[in-house]
């Protein structure tokens, strides 16, 4: 079955594309298929050429732009018109000032020219529209509803209704909103949309996110129904471990604006205003760590319907908070983006009733049950069960995890929290009086419904579940910010394991806009002085730690070099500069960054055994060693911007960091002064050792890692060591730590029965009892780091130094004699980019494919060229191919797009 399938991946194409076709498909603004609301002046248009012909490249390109379908397809009154331009350019193409206004939209169509300047047809219409681009834009007020609070405690989730009487049929209407606290909307008793926690997570004080959305099909002639539920969320919900509330404000407030357009042109407007009314229903608490609960006894049946009577509700109180901290979504809105079925139910040794998802999950638990009015049911949340198999909370800490719900005995009744999640692969079942099957639990997996954009798999059952780990790992913490852990008191922005993690993020799914959100939030809430905080939005923790902080300069950087994506270097740029300049002021004329508190190699191996010494890496080293890493990517980021000066400035000082470093924390033979793999793997990915002794030092994290025969790298070394084994011609070892199955490596978890990527190595200990209560969570996903190293160097697919956005792909496969085939496919800015291979007795085979407008250099693990044959023929008498070598055991040839079926005999290996 195996060979079977491999066959089927290295010799079946790749390509969905019909034959012959040559299009231009996946029209984008911003990252996002016909946005509705965005506030860039300036939006940025991307597309895709789909050709299935080899070496295919853009000649040019022509856009088309107006303000109505009809004008667009005339061609009359065009508002933009590029006319046929020479450029290979299809990414991220300015909007030219148009002085664009507030709700515009715009139609938009490409074309693109062959090498062979032949002209695709037209492309599908696109558009974008813009939201609120003036504070003035807002008519409506922020209000408050009138309730009695006691501002200690979660409050019932407060219920606010408005009706709007439509005189005639709308041809257009939008609807506008964001809130205090968390929000669910919908209109004459119909969910507006699929969105989850909105408005988004960000520091309210400074920035809160608002939603826009196309209502014209909710809404009829007559009258119209607006409901909207709040719930604590994080604005003024439990937050961090020491369960303080109120972090943002201490009630919660909503600010709302309809504008309808009816057939006959006029326009009305419909916003929040004293005229509203306020109450609560049947949600009685609603906290993000401690659960709801849900009283259905207490429903306000057709609250949001239009008919409802309102006379007994509250009333509202207009509120004068700042308009001017509204911003548009940027990024993918949370959504429901699985849905599975537990896959057993048992009684656990201590006799709870336990059903088992299969898997640990982030989101909540559907049910459709019975019960009499006034019975309950209580569902607790847990990711493991202790070694006798019994529920384990311990590791949420004070989090309480639980959903309570009072039934109205009123038939089979539905129900799902709204403004709470769980992290959890088992669910414990209390005070239900009747029987549950399997069918009656649903789990709904929620996350920033980013594009899935990569697939790795390969011969080794093992590998593929790891891979499958990382991936849960991303689902369950990418929640409109990236956080450490979904399940205890914690779940916040983490710099620091996003920064290592974000180049895996961004091979699995597309993280452009979502990391581009975050950083605007990293900005707002960078102090003055330039020091960046180890939790983004800042909520009262620490600032300033290396490799922490860091992020400040990495992910923009990650974001360009994955997706060639300019605009975040520009509006980075100043809190990218700051940081590094917090740094050089602390760091003075000593070049090394010696004061601040770090977290250092987080987590790094430990032992207490006295003949096998621990992992502990020198602070102070991996402080300096990061400050030479910000200081030269913001060399190189300068230089992307065309600041000359700044990028000659930069790099001097990163010269001189780079001495510092070596005479403090070097010796003349190149031993570092912690002998660790995470401060080899830091000096040398980051370009800390002087050219002649790179060799030595690369042997020593050899015989480091030989002599251990495992990891022993915490959160900065370990998303790097096996890149750089590999570079300094390793892979033998790199594979080695890959395959270990022992704690610690990476397999173990998975031996362990793991679904997700743990905190710790040893989360749970080989004699089965638990690692340190106060910290062990089993979905963080910095482990998972290890992804961008199995897409990138056992599959092969990689950028070419330096060239942004995959624009010119490396495919260069590692392969081991462990696994007969591994695949991968990443989709990128220009299209689908595969690399498959197998290898065996039959020989080794490469399946690459290379999307149109790429040009890619493929490097084959075999000394001489003659023995390669690509779809049957040897290479000289192929025209695609460019050969550009043979050396020290490799191939080298030049291609461009197209499909590729390369053999040649086996890659022999030992490892
Ligand atoms: C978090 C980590 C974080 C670390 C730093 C932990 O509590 O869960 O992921 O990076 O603290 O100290």
């Amino acid at each position: 079955m195996r060979t079977l399938l491999l066959s089927i991946a290295c010799f079946l194409s790749v390509n969905v594309l019909a034959k012959n076709a040559f299009e231009v498909n996946d029209l984008r603004t911003d990252y996002r298929e016909n946005p509705v609301g965005i506030d860039t002046r300036i939006p940025r248009l991307s597309w895709e050429m789909a050709s299935n012909e080899r070496g295919e490249i853009q000649t040019a390109y022509q856009i088309k732009a107006a303000y109505t379908e009809a004008a667009l397809k005339s061609e009359k009154n065009l508002l933009w018109n590029t006319g046929k331009v020479l450029s290979d350019q299809s990414n991220q193409i300015d909007f030219p000032d148009k002085n664009l206004q507030s709700r515009q939209r715009v139609y938009w169509q490409v074309k693109v020219w062959d090498q062979k300047k032949k002209a695709s047809p037209w492309s599908k219409t696109a558009f974008f529209e813009t939201g609120f681009l003036n504070t003035s834009d807002w008519k409506a007020s922020w209000i408050e509803p009138d309730l009695k609070e006691n501002i200690q405690e979660s409050n019932p989730c407060p219920l606010l209704r408005k009706t709007c009487k439509l005189k005639g049929k709308v041809s257009q209407a939008r609807i506008y909103v964001s809130a205090h606290g968390l929000y669910q909307m919908s209109i004459n008793g119909k969910k507006v949309s699929e969105d989850l926690f909105t408005p988004g997570w960000t520091n309210y004080n400074k920035r809160i996110q608002y939603q826009a959305y196309d209502v014209t099909s909710s809404l009829h002639a007559g009258v119209n129904a607006i409901g909207l539920m709040l719930g604590d969320g994080w604005f003024r919900g439990n937050l961090k471990w020491d369960m303080e509330r109120n972090h943002f404000g201490e009630k919660l407030a909503a600010i709302f604006q309809l504008e309808v357009t009816y057939e006959d042109g006029t326009k009305e407007t419909f916003v929040s205003d004293n005229t509203w009314k306020a109450s609560t229903g049947s949600g009685l608490k609603s906290d993000i760590y401690n659960g709801e609960v849900c009283d259905a006894r207490l429903d306000k049946k057709g609250w949001d319907a239009p008919e409802y009577d309102d006379s007994q509700w509250n009333g509202v109180t207009v509120k004068d908070f700042d308009k001017q901290v509204l911003v548009a979504s940027e990024s993918v809105p949370v959504r429901v983006v699985r849905v599975i079925k537990p896959i057993n139910k048992f009684r656990t040794p201590k006799g709870e009733l336990v059903f088992d998802m299969g898997q640990n999950m982030v989101g909540w638990i559907h049910f459709r049950l019975q019960g009499q009015a006034g019975s309950s049911i209580k569902l607790n949340f847990a990711e493991v069960l202790d070694k006798d198999g019994n529920f384990y909370m311990e590791n949420l800490r004070s989090a309480k995890a639980e959903d309570i719900y009072y039934f109205k005995g009123e038939g089979i009744e539905s129900y799902e929290p709204h403004f709470t999640f769980h992290g959890f692969r088992y669910v414990r079942v209390e005070n239900y009086q009747g029987d549950i099957a399997l069918e009656d639990l649903t789990g709904k997996v929620i996350c920033s419904d980013m594009t899935e954009t990569g697939k790795f798999s390969c011969s080794d059952s093992l590998i593929n579940k790891l891979q499958e780990n990382i991936q849960w790992g991303l689902r369950g913490n990418f929640l409109d910010i990236p956080t450490d852990c979904p399940q205890r008191d914690e779940r916040l922005g983490w710099t620091g394991d996003a920064q290592v993690f974000a180049p895996t993020a961004c091979f699995n799914v597309d993280a452009a806009a979502f990391f581009s959100k975050w950083m605007k939030d990293l900005a707002a809430d960078q102090r003055a002085d330039g020091n960046v905080p180890h939790v983004v939005p800042a909520v009262k923790t620490g600032y300033g730690s290396a490799g922490w902080s860091d992020v400040a300069v990495v992910i923009p950087w990650v974001v360009y070099q994955v997706y060639g994506d300019r605009r975040i270097l520009e509006n980075q740029y100043e809190s990218m500069k700051a940081w590094v300049e917090y740094i050089r002021k602390n760091a003075g004329n000593s070049y090394l960054y010696q004061s601040g508190k770090h977290y250092g190699d987080w987590l790094a191996f430990a032992t207490t055994r006295s003949d096998y010494p621990g992992a502990t890496t020198d602070k102070d080293l991996i402080a300096t060693a990061y400050y030479a890493y910000s200081t030269s990517l913001l060399s190189k980021t300068a230089a992307v911007l065309g600041k000359t000066e700044d990028a000659s400035a930069y790099s001097q000082l990163f010269e001189k960091i780079k001495t510092a470093f070596q005479k403090e924390y070097m010796t003349p033979n190149g031993r570092l002064s912690s002998n660790t793999q995470t401060a080899y793997v830091l000096a040398l990915a980051f370009g800390l050792i002087p050219e002649d002794m790179k060799l030595l030092s690369s042997e020593r994290l050899a015989n480091d890692v030989k002599q251990f025969k495992h990891i022993t790298t915490g959160f900065l070394g370990t998303p790097l060591i096996c890149d750089v084994l590999t570079e300094y011609g390793h892979t033998d070892l790199a594979y080695m730590l890959l395959f270990r199955k022992d704690y610690p490596s990476w397999l173990y978890p998975v031996t362990r029965g793991a679904t997700t990527i743990w905190e710790r190595w040893d989360g749970i200990k080989p004699d089965g009892s638990f690692q340190d209560v106060g910290m062990n969570s089993f979905n963080h996903y910095a482990y998972g780091a290890i992804g961008n190293w199995l897409y990138g160097k056992v599959a092969g697919i990689q950028r070419e130094g330096e060239i942004p956005g995959y624009k010119s792909i490396v495919i260069a496969p590692h392969p081991t004699s462990k696994f007969t085939f591994a695949n991968a496919e990443y989709y990128s800015v220009y299209g689908k980019i595969f690399s498959g291979w197998e290898n065996g007795k039959d020989g080794f085979r490469l399946h690459v494919l290379i999307p149109a407008n790429t040009t890619a250099k493929i490097i084959l693990p075999v000394s001489q060229v003659e023995t390669v044959l690509e779809g049957g023929k040897s290479l000289a008498k192929v025209k695609d191919i460019q050969i550009l070598g043979d050396k020290e055991g490799q191939v080298m040839l030049q291609v461009g797009s197209g499909e590729y079926y390369f053999s040649m005999p086996e890659v022999l290996v030992n490892y």
